[in-house]
């Protein structure tokens, strides 16, 4: 399952609109219930209105009803074993556990494997409120 996501984001990465950054970033993930989502980062001309390929894969999930991610894979053509961004691991965060797998590629296939909990560890959660 693992390679297929590695498949999948190299395919979603095919599709990214990075005209600015000309880095192009695919995506993808694995729900704990087996659904598979894809998605590429797409940039703006106004810079800070773009966004990353794991949102754009995370939006998928979302609309397709949601769920937990298991296992997520991402890509850069130009740069080996990309990580998520520091935005990108809350979003995941919200959606994922603390032993969600995040697959680190390049182009021939998932370079490290590491977990949410040791991307964004001490993670924010809202505590009780006053
Ligand atoms: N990018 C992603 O899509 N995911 C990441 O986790 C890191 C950064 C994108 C955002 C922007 O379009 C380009 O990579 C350069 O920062």
């Amino acid at each position: 399952m693992a390679a297929n996501l590695h498949r999948l984001a190299v395919s979603a990465m095919a599709k990214a609109h990075a005209p600015y950054s000309k880095f192009p970033v695919g995506a993808a993930l694995l729900t704990a219930d087996g659904r598979t989502y894809s998605g590429c980062n797409i940039e703006n001309v106004s810079y800070p209105e773009g966004w990353c390929a794991e949102t754009t894969a995370i939006g998928h999930m979302v609309m397709d009803g949601g769920g937990e991610i298991a296992e997520i894979a991402v890509v850069a053509r130009r740069q080996v074993a990309v990580t998520p961004c520091g935005g990108c691991r809350q979003r995941l965060k919200e959606f994922g556990r603390p032993d969600t797998k995040v697959h680190l590629c390049d182009m021939n296939g998932i370079v490290e494997t590491v977990t949410l909990g040791d991307l964004l560890p001490k993670a924010f959660e809202m505590g009780e409120r006053t």
